[in-house]
């Protein structure tokens, strides 16, 4: 199969695809999403397949606009109605329960919820109104980091998809804050992301908490995306703090490593082969997953990636840096 490149002028092309039954890729404001119509099952089973994803991995479903959730869900409460009025368009996914079953177990992984999020991006929310609803995972191969640019999605799935709806770079660069709401004494974060909880607890009453374990009772994964192996590239990754390169530069050897780091890192190690993170935070989460994916080309045996060592304090876009590095890294961090 050849992969088409749609762009805003050929969107209704993308749509068209996408209504036949066919999977298209669609930029978000955080990664790129692996769209197929929610509501046919044969179109939904392609996407599991194009990604090699494990089938017991539910699936977001990303809508146009709020009410759009109305046809899965009665639960529009006071709590849910401000989350997406203050969040939405935006990184926050949702989880609610169903009322039917429009939606296969093939989404929903056999769980009697569903997470729904509404994405900031016009070209998106554009196709989404010509579509209707659309399943997104992130648009990469199973396992590897998510696609931050049209070419990094070409990388993983040319030839097992339709086509790619070319939407430039993705600016938040991680995924979304998935958020489970079926708990009424508390709002569970499930994943990290941009939207952290401060941000959360200065729109609802009810605490906001991390999800500290991941597990659910019984060990059951409650984000089941969460059990498995993420983000890696086939380079190892270490994580090493900022002021400890130039001893794990040493350690790892001069000529084997990659940076992944600051400018101001970079800037002390001038011969070393290096992906820069930018200056900020938001610089850090924006380019982490291109960062991985550069060095691994590169052919190097170890990534050095900089670790930004979370506090009480630390915002939602830190925690979400971090959380996609440790996975990355399987925990691998460079202790001085
Ligand atoms: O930013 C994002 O959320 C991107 C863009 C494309 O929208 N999408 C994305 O999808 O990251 P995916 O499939 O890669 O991650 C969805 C996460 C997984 O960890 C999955 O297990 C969890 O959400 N999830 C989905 N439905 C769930 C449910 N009903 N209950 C608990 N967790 C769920
Ligand atoms: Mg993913």
């Amino acid at each position: 199969m050849e992969t088409k490149r749609y762009t805003k002028e050929s969107i209704d092309q993308a749509a068209e695809q996408l209504k036949n039954g066919e999977v298209v890729a669609f930029p978000t404001e955080t990664v790129y999403g692996l769209g197929a119509c929610a509501e046919n099952e044969a179109a939904v089973k392609k996407v599991y397949l194009a990604k090699g994803r494990p089938s017991d991995n539910p699936l977001i479903v990303h809508i146009a606009k709020p009410e759009d959730i109305l046809s899965y869900t009665d639960d529009f409460s006071l709590v849910t109605k401000t989350l997406m009025d203050t969040f939405w368009p935006g990184p926050l996914t949702i989880i609610l329960p169903l009322k039917n079953q429009r939606l296969s177990k093939t989404v929903t992984g056999g769980l009697d919820t569903c997470a729904f999020r509404m994405p900031d991006k016009a070209l998106t929310l554009q196709l989404l109104e010509k579509t209707g609803p659309l399943v997104g995972p992130s648009a990469n191969t199973s396992g590897k980091p998510s696609p931050t640019t049209f070419d990094h999605v070409y990388h993983d799935l040319a030839g097992k998809v339709t086509g790619i709806l070319d939407g430039g770079e993705c600016q938040v660069g991680v995924e979304s804050t998935v958020i489970d709401l079926s708990n009424e004494e508390e709002i569970v974060i499930l994943r990290p992301g941009k939207i952290g909880v401060e941000e959360l607890q200065q729109v609802v009453d009810v605490p906001v908490v991390y999800d500290q374990t991941i597990l659910g009772e019984k060990g059951i994964p409650k984000a089941p995306g969460m059990k498995y192996r993420h983000y890696s590239p086939t380079t190892p990754v270490v994580m090493v703090e900022k002021k400890d390169f130039a001893q794990a530069i040493k350690h790892y050897g001069k000529e084997k490593v990659a940076l992944l780091a600051s400018d101001d890192v970079i800037a002390q190690f001038p011969n070393e082969k290096a992906f820069s993170l930018g200056n900020t935070l938001q610089e850090a989460a924006q380019r982490l997953f291109a960062g991985l994916r550069t060095c691994d080309e590169w052919g190097v045996e170890t990534i050095l990636a900089e670790a930004f060592p979370i506090e009480e304090e630390s915002a939602g876009i830190q925690r979400a840096y971090m959380n996609r590095l440790e996975k990355a890294a399987g925990g691998n961090q460079f202790l001085a």
